[in-house]
């Protein structure tokens, strides 16, 4: 095995202004919404250190502070809970911080996801690391990041994680192209197209919000110019280090590792909705309440 640097440091974009789940999303960060009783942002941090990255960085932005606030000791509320001897839901507060070592940085422009990442080039300096994107929830038992990083530790240069949907969902991805590599579950990615439109996507794997990405992302971002919705596309910069231009001696080279575990999406009202029932069916503590009632309610339904 080639001797790559390990990944350390996660990077969880956090700045997007949740617009498709106005109201709620007016004062509160999408971030935060429940999923169940945690908030989303949460879990991905949870899977960010089962992977070994406890070093998180959060790009925020406006109206985002409850978020730095729930990765933060809430020394009143401990102290109330301790006054009245109730351990266990002290700990569930003091879990979230106790988490990972947590920085911030703010994003002052939303000028899309690739600049979100830019703005993480100082705290990450010149290490691989990973980009986990909050509106897709990965089921902790499937170990995708884990995979990614045995993948980038390797073969080196980024890596994507892919998952193949229906044709008419492509358009709402980055989409890629790939090749078989000796691994079964791993492809090299030759080429990326950010959100196809229909009728020209190159395949039907797309992007799905977890990434291992070589240092030398950040020289490219920095030439990257406005893509898709003109914003800077992150798709655009890993589509430059796939290229033949650019070679491993540069940190280039992108590998896709095809998911088919599960994925939970929070990014719309209604998949959101679906997450809350999934999660809500698995959770031990309610399952056993939850389903039967939701069997009979789907029942009288009918
Ligand atoms: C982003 C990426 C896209 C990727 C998607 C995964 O898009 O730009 O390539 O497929 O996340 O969730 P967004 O959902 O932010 O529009």
């Amino acid at each position: 095995m080639a001797d790559y640097a390990a990944v350390t440091k996660a990077v969880i974009p956090a700045a997007g202004l949740g617009t498709r789940f106005l109201p709620a999303t007016k004062a509160t960060p999408k971030e935060m919404l429940p999923v169940v009783d945690k908030p989303a942002i949460q879990y991905v941090v949870e899977e960010a250190v089962s992977a070994g990255l406890d070093d998180v960085l959060l790009i925020t932005g406006r109206s985002k502070r409850s978020i730095e606030d729930h990765f933060d000791r809430a020394y009143e509320l401990e102290e109330a809970l301790r006054a009245k001897d109730d351990t266990d839901k002290l700990a569930l507060v003091r879990e979230s911080s106790e988490l990972a070592h947590v920085h911030y940085v703010r994003q002052g422009d939303p000028r899309g996801l690739g600049h979100a990442v830019l703005c993480a080039a100082q705290h990450v300096g010149s290490q691989p690391f990973a980009v986990l994107l909050g509106d897709d929830l990965i089921d902790a038992k499937d170990r995708l990041l884990e995979r990614m990083i045995e993948v980038r530790q390797r073969y080196g240069g980024s890596v994507v994680a892919l998952m193949e949907v229906d044709p008419e969902q492509v358009s709402q991805y980055g989409c890629a192209s790939i090749s078989p590599t000796a691994d079964a579950d791993v492809v090299t990615v030759t080429d990326l197209v950010e959100k196809p439109v229909p009728g020209e996507a190159p395949s039907r794997w797309i992007v799905i919000g977890r990434y291992v990405c070589d240092p030398a992302v950040f020289d490219v971002l920095r030439e990257t110019q406005p893509g898709r919705g003109g914003e800077i596309q992150l798709t655009d910069a890993l589509k430059t280090l796939a290229g033949d231009d650019f070679g491993a001696d540069r940190g280039g080279g992108v590998r896709g590792v095809l998911f088919r575990g599960r994925r939970y999406d929070t990014g719309n009202k209604l998949d959101y909705l679906r997450t809350m029932v999934q999660f809500g069916c698995e959770r031990p503590d309610l399952a056993q309440e939850f389903v039967p009632w939701l069997r009979k309610y789907l029942d009288d339904l009918r």
